[in-house]
């Protein structure tokens, strides 16, 4: 009886049961400001106070009776389990949360983050589409950025690993704490979860990509290295720059245009005094082999005096988005045009030049169904006059200098919704449109961040259509699947040495997203870049899949050739490297698109079974084969490299004679300090590959030309693969017809086979190996055969001989 009776009174104390509600395992009942016990018992909720002062006093009782758990059938770890409480389903805010099998979370974005594990000690990540810079958090905000990724990936204890898509593009949080568990809280939509079981990182990411679109197949120019800057100030200028660059003999493909090309940055003009003879130049350096890239951004001007046609066919055709208060007009805002006969004060305030600079502009629907019509044919109107290779489309969040509309929002439901996500405010509107204008046949408030993701797929189509080439197509404001229309880059980061090592995670995180072309602004945007710094980032640079240096229009310049060409020689090393390894870097691409792999690859992908490369982010992985270890921080002149289980062969040693050519053959994983010197990126071959290189040039073009060379890095077992995609480089879609030549190396037992597994391309000139290297072979090959026959006397042995060296253990 007394048992009973104490059992009574607990559940009278606490209306959560028996026991007690660790810190850990509460869940947020009151998220909003201002909870106080009043409010929170209102709710039904329980009210603790705790020393913890992230963990919640307010809190749901864990709820069994309405829940879901989903378990691995294999292993019986149980994924999710919502049990913990807390599920709504309500008109503005809708909020589930879940147990999670391991404290191993990745993903989500697009944030800027100090791991790329996440720290799962209570932080909330907000995602709504932002043109915000990356940076620590404001406010208290860790800072929503220009992309929505509501996808993560958990890697269970035993190494399995799963990922989770919340499909919905409304505003959202996502809030992880030590239980370890996560609640997801949107203000709209459904609740349309996928889950993918690997099972591992690698199969989550091609199980991801298969269900939201393999990753395009960038052009072969596209790997090549791009250099930008917002205000050259003149032609003339940029001339100069790709003068010099051919002069100091820096590999250099691609040359961008960014707003500075246009006539007061409107879209489909060219700045008459500036840049008179761009199309001249472009006619000229696509001769030499490079490329051009421009710069489109949606918003278009209304007060031009002059025709503008963009305006008055967009008008005409009416693909505007429309205002939430009278639907037959357009929402207007402000972002870059501005009035004609403007004469800007350069030394005038942000809010000044706004208010006085900035011309009304409309915002382009690409949900439109006569987008086409209209943003397509401007692209293809304006290919008459200047022959770019490819498009870059900025401020898609879409950013707005004025708040909402030029006079503001009205209070209405979207505008301030019941509950506010923790994104950067003050309000849901700042820095973009009025939630309650009509785009896409919906509220923006539901399709804002659907806003970048919607304009790459007909602006990709557009160039197609009037390159007849793949092109490239880049984008600010992505959402899942965007990886099969563009790539990214990490937007406007700042010259500082701790985003170095953030671009590493932001390029971890959208290979997890399925968008393998991505690369941070070499050098940073923001702020002015040191040498020292500009140097390490070169480096590091030369291995972002997309390698491009740029930063914004007050900044020093910090092209690789300024300094007197201080950093010359070692940014023209490192991209020789990188232009060495393109057609590795190519066939990954390949895999990406036909198989939905990643291009730089965390280290967990490939040795799950080591738990040390689960937290692994100042070093990253080309596909399964070439480990990258750079320099990140300033004055370091060693690395502390982590090379986990098998044989690891320094590259630089192919080409010197230095020793300790194998530096971890080993059983187990270890950690090695690597002298660096400010010549030195580490970069090291793992044995059981074969690696395809070409003789680097000057641009793309001219290495396609020159001899192929093979890196043979033998395991244990003296074995190794690999493969050589080739195509023309740029026509569309060359796999579908089959137009290319796929090639597969396999050595075992000292004799290397070259089989060409397809053969639906013939280059020109015809690929040659020249250079076959081995690495940790305790004799020579003594035999090659191709496609089942021996060449080995005649064609390539005897005529690569001197070159075919022995790289065993020294
Ligand atoms: C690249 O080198 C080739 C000759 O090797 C030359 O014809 C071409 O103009 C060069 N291109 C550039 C952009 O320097
Ligand atoms: C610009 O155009 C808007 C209409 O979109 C108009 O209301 C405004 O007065 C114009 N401003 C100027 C300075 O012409
Ligand atoms: C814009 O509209 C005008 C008038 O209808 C037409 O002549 C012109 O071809 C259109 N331009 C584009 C690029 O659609």
């Amino acid at each position: 009886m007394a048992s009973f009776y104490l059992a009574v009174l607990l559940i009278a104390l606490t209306p959560c049961g028996l026991d007690a509600v660790e810190d850990n395992d509460r869940f947020d009942c009151y998220p909003d400001d201002g909870a106080t016990q009043q409010l929170c018992e209102a709710r039904g909720c329980m009210w603790e106070e705790t020393n913890n002062n992230k963990a919640p006093k307010c809190f749901y009782c864990p709820d069994a009776a309405f829940s879901l758990s989903v378990a691995r059938t294999a292993t019986g770890t149980v994924l999710w389990d919502t049990s913990v409480g807390g599920f709504t389903f309500s008109d503005q805010f809708l909020q589930i949360s879940t147990k999670l099998p391991s404290s191993y979370v990745y993903g989500f974005g697009e944030h800027e983050r100090n791991k790329f594990r996440h720290n799962m000690d209570w932080w909330t990540w907000g995602m709504f589409t932002r043109d915000e810079a990356p940076g620590p958090p404001s406010n208290g905000v860790n800072k929503n950025l220009y992309g929505m990724h509501p996808f993560y990936l958990c890697v269970e204890d035993d190494g399995k690993a799963h990922g989770v898509l919340l499909l919905n593009s409304n505003a959202m949080e996502v809030v992880l704490q030590p239980t370890p568990a996560m609640t997801f809280r949107t203000v709209g939509g459904i609740l349309d979860f996928y889950m993918f079981l690997g099972d591992g990182p690698e199969d989550v990411v091609r199980q991801y990509t298969e269900f939201v679109g393999r990753p395009f197949m960038p052009p072969y120019w596209g790997l090549g290295f791009q250099l930008c800057k917002w205000g050259y100030g003149s032609l003339d200028v940029v001339k100069d720059v790709v003068k010099e660059m051919q002069e100091y003999n820096i590999p250099h493909d691609v040359q961008y245009g960014d707003i500075d090309y246009m006539e007061r940055q409107m879209d489909f003009t060219i700045d008459p005094v500036n840049y008179q003879g761009l199309p001249e130049f472009v006619d000229q350096i696509r001769r030499d082999g490079m490329r051009y890239v421009i710069i489109l951004d949606p918003a278009i001007t209304t007060n031009e005096t002059a025709p503008y046609p963009p305006y008055t066919n967009g008008t005409a055709l009416d693909v505007w988005i429309k205002s939430g208060e009278d639907t037959s007009q357009p929402l207007t805002g402000k972002v870059w045009p501005y009035y004609p006969g403007t004469v800007v004060d350069p030394n005038a305030e942000w809010d000044y030049k706004v208010e006085n600079y900035n011309a009304y502009s409309v915002f382009p629907d690409y949900f439109h169904a006569d987008i086409d019509r209209w943003w397509g044919e401007f692209i293809k109107d304006f290919y008459k006059t200047l022959k770019f290779d490819g498009l870059w489309i900025d401020m898609n969040e879409p950013t707005n200098f004025v708040h909402g509309s030029v006079t503001g929002c009205s209070d209405n439901k979207w505008d301030n919704p019941p509950y506010m996500p923790k994104i950067l405010g003050p309000n849901i509107y700042s820095k973009t449109l009025c939630m309650n204008s009509i785009h896409g046949g919906t509220e923006h408030y539901n399709t804002h961040s659907l806003y970048g993701w919607s304009q790459a797929e007909p602006t990709q189509r557009a160039l197609r259509e009037v390159t007849g080439k793949r092109g490239i197509v880049f984008g600010r404001s992505t959402f899942p699947s965007a990886g099969h229309f563009e790539g990214h880059w990490l937007g406007d980061n700042t010259a500082k040495w701790d985003h170095l090592h953030k671009s590493i995670i932001g390029m971890l995180d959208f290979g997890l997203f399925g968008m393998p072309y991505v690369g941070a602004d070499i050098c940073g945007f923001w702020d002015d870049a040191t040498p020292d710094m500009c140097h390490r980032w070169m480096q590091l640079g030369a291995f972002y899949p997309f390698s491009r240096n740029h930063n914004y229009e007050g900044g020093a310049p910090q092209h690789p050739t300024h300094w007197d060409g201080v950093i010359a020689d070692a940014a023209r090393d490192a991209l020789q490297t990188r232009y060495t390894f393109l057609p590795f870097l190519y066939t990954l691409f390949y895999q990406a698109h036909t198989q939905g792999s990643t291009v730089v690859r965390s280290l967990m992908h490939e040795f799950i079974e080591d738990k040390l490369t689960w937290s692994i982010d100042r070093q990253f992985l080309w596909g399964p084969a070439l480990l990258v270890s750079p320099v990140l921080d300033q004055g370091e002149m060693d690395v502390n490299a982590y090379f986990p289980k098998g044989r690891w062969y320094d590259y630089y040693s192919v080409n010197s004679d230095r020793q300790g050519r194998e530096v971890a053959g080993s059983d187990q994983g270890r950690s090695l300090l690597l002298p660096c010197d400010m010549d030195c990126i580490p970069v090291h071959i793992r044995g059981g590959h074969v690696i395809p290189t070409q003789e680097h040039a000057n641009t793309t073009v001219y290495s396609r030309r020159k001899p192929l060379g093979l890196i043979v890095a033998l395991d244990e077992a003296g074995r190794a693969s690999g493969s050589l995609f080739w195509d023309e480089g740029e026509d569309i879609d060359t796999i579908g017809s089959n137009s290319y030549r796929m090639i597969s190396f396999n050595v075992a037992e000292s004799t290397l086979d070259i089989t060409v597994e397809r053969n639906g391309y013939t280059p020109d000139p015809e690929l040659r190996y020249e250079t076959i290297q081995v690495f940790g072979s305790p004799t020579m090959p003594t035999d090659v055969t191709v496609n089942g026959q021996s060449v080995a006397s005649e064609n390539i042995v005897k005529k690569t001989a001197d070159k075919v060296r022995d790289y065993g253990k020294t």
